[in-house]
């Protein structure tokens, strides 16, 4: 018997690290990708034994370096799961971006998906295994950083795209995304100002940002089969954000009930 592989993108992230931490539950071994090689082998040595987790440097913008991932994995099992989870934005607004910011923005969020995919479809046809695309609430609705948010709303089609034309193969494909998560990426704004997560706190109906651990269940669970028939779906991961606005409810109706 084949084992199973999970292949996390971005892994060496607060996210990616607590996907991987959680795959490891039901996938023999968990492939750590990074484009930072030192980072994905030190994400990979804290969780755990090197027969479970392995660590290997991409840059999944890259065709090659996708092209060896799937040749990695293939040395180590077949892969069941791919998450694509690598993301990061450049420019908060689009009289900041440039061609170059637009262009790079769409390589990483957008195009990489794709990338990794094509590179690993045989293999998840082989184990009828899921595609999960780490998506965000900024392809959901306005939130800032524009080409980011273009490329993640791109995401979540593309996502729709698998889930229709690979369905047949058993392969199913949903995006999970997420709202404000404490991790890394926050660090110039959060040293810019310190309480960025109290301001966006108030925006959240469960008056909270997500931790990683509850964006690694949400893939946990489309990756299990207790999703089996649950595929091209986007599963928000933010604390009721895209629900709707308790201050503005309580502007338009009035009511101290909000
Ligand atoms: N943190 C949030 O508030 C938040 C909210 C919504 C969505 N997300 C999404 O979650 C995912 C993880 O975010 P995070 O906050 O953990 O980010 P992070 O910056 O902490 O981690 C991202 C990781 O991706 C890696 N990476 C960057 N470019 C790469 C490349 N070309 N090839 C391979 N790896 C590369 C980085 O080295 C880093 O380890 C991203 O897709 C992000 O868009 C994050």
């Amino acid at each position: 018997m084949s084992k199973s592989v999970a292949i996390v993108t971005g892994a060496a992230g607060d996210i990616g690290r607590a996907i991987a931490r959680r795959l490891a539950d039901d996938h023999d071994i968990v492939l750590l990708v990074d484009i930072d090689a030192t980072a994905a082998e030190e994400a990979a040595c804290e969780l755990g034994a090197a027969e479970r987790f392995a660590a290997l440097k991409v840059d999944v913008t890259s065709e090659a370096d996708t092209t060896n991932m799937a040749k990695v994995a293939a040395g180590l099992g077949v892969v069941k799961t791919l998450v694509n989870n690598a993301g990061a934005a450049r420019a908060v607004s689009l009289h900041d971006t440039t061609p170059e910011i637009w262009r790079a923005d769409n390589a990483l969020n957008l195009e990489a998906a794709f990338l990794c995919f094509r590179a690993v479809e045989n293999m998840l046809k082989a184990s009828k295994g899921s595609l999960i695309n780490i998506a965000s609430v900024n392809g959901m609705a306005v939130f800032g950083h524009p080409a980011y948010s273009a490329a993640k709303a791109g995401l979540l089609h593309f996502t729709r795209l698998v889930a229709v034309e690979y369905g047949k193969f058993g392969i199913r494909a949903n995006a999970v995304a997420p709202g404000t998560v404490r991790t890394q990426a926050w660090e110039v704004r959060a040293a810019a100002n310190p309480n960025v997560f109290e301001e966006a706190r108030r925006w959240y109906p469960l008056q909270r940002v997500v931790d990683p651990a509850d964006v690694a269940n949400a893939v946990g669970f489309l990756a299990s089969p207790l999703a089996s028939s649950i595929t091209g779906v986007c599963l928000p991961v933010d604390c009721g954000l895209t629900a709707g606005q308790a201050e503005l409810a309580h502007t338009f109706s009035q009511s101290d009930h909000y």
